[in-house]
């Protein structure tokens, strides 16, 4: 994540059966760990820049119930972490479910294992079916509970000793914790969220912002939004989006199969589900985007769609890098069959396109 490629490239939500698309077609996404082992050493192999899981406890239902089986991201992240060696391996975290000494030990103990290579995706909870399995109600302003949250665990990562928080979520005594992970001042930490109380919230915790779009000219308004609330408090951190890719040697191809398995072979129950519950209790999207994009939801949990040939493909990722994005985090129907075709044919021409030398 420090080295020279301009626009950083990640696999995200191979964790989870389905991936971000809620598909019946067979050979949807199973989600296995040897399948995830060797996703994640192609894609280390061919120099992408890390591996991003998505945190989630409960399915959407429907035929399929999507994202129902999905590993746990930080014993995840330790096993990924063994078995690659470049790029970054993120853990998503949801900080009203895990405790944030839990956290700090754990990215600790996968920063050792990694070589200094952990990240950390903070979530901060929208779903209140895993309220409810965690038996805690929504929390009412989890930005709030994430600033102590962040504050704990950054405490202990940047070793600042001994101490003592009084919050209004946490009360914690003597708090400390080895060792200290290998990255200083502290492992690269993300945040996922879109509204403006989310880029606030990443604007004083994060060095990345992971946020969605709907076409590239509200992304620049984004960009500019988040950068501008950055500045305003001292700091300066990069943004990145989630995209959902087809990439096929024709475009008439790969639209069809866009097709095939978001619209005719939809699992229709779970998108509808997931759409509703998203609506209701996250702002992760801009509200247009349910009405106007059902498609992308299905293919991709809302993210921008990648469809078309390679050159299509490298073409909107420069496009992505003009409008200010600093990276994107990919997902794939079936990522095993997909990534190689991807690596193979769209990252020279991101080469010569100089996004990523
Ligand atoms: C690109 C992206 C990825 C996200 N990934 C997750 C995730 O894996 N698990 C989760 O519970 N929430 C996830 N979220 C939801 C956010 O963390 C947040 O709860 C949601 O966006 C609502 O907050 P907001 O209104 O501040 O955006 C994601 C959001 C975005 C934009």
């Amino acid at each position: 994540m420090t080295g020279e490629n301009a626009f950083k490239l990640g696999l995200f939500g191979a964790n989870a059966d389905g991936g971000l698309a809620a598909t019946t077609v067979p050979e949807r996404w199973a989600a296995r760990w040897p399948d995830i082992a060797e996703v994640a050493r192609i894609a280390d192999e061919a120099g992408l820049d890390f591996f991003l899981p998505i945190a989630r406890w409960k399915g959407f239902g429907g035929t399929t119930n999507a994202r129902g089986h999905s590993f746990e991201t930080l014993t995840l992240a330790a096993a990924l972490a063994a078995v690659t060696r470049r790029m970054a391996i993120f853990a998503t975290v949801h900080a009203p479910f895990v405790h944030p000494v839990f956290a700090a030990k754990a990215l600790a103990t996968i920063d050792h294992v990694a070589n200094g290579r952990s990240g950390l995706n903070i979530v901060c909870g929208w779903n209140e079916p895993e309220f409810a399995l965690f038996g805690i109600p929504p929390v009412e302003q989890p930005y709030s509970l994430g600033r102590e949250w962040y504050d704990v665990l950054a405490g202990i990562l940047t070793g600042q000793g001994t101490f003592d928080h009084d919050g209004s979520h946490f009360r914690l005594r003597d708090v400390e914790g080895r060792p200290l992970a290998l990255q200083r001042p502290r492992p690269l930490v993300m945040s996922a969220a879109f509204s403006p109380a989310g880029r606030d919230f990443a604007a004083r915790t994060s060095d990345i912002l992971l946020t969605t779009f709907v076409e590239l000219d509200d992304a620049r308004r984004t960009i500019a939004d988040v950068t501008a609330r950055a500045q305003a408090v001292g700091r300066s951190l990069d943004v990145y989006t989630a995209c959902h890719v087809v990439c096929r040697q024709s475009q008439a191809e790969a639209e069809d199969y866009y097709d095939r398995f978001a619209v005719r072979e939809v699992d229709k129950e779970a998108v509808e589900r997931h759409m509703a519950m998203k609506r209701a209790t996250s702002g992760s999207h801009d509200p247009a985007a349910y009405r106007l994009h059902a498609k992308r939801f299905a293919a991709g949990a809302g993210t921008y769609p990648l469809v078309g040939t390679p050159a299509t493909i490298a073409g909107r990722i420069v496009a992505m890098r003009q409008a200010g994005f600093a990276g994107t985090a990919l997902s794939f129907v079936d990522y095993l069959g997909e990534l190689p075709f991807f690596v193979d044919e769209v990252l020279p021409l991101l080469r010569e396109a100089g996004v990523r030398p």
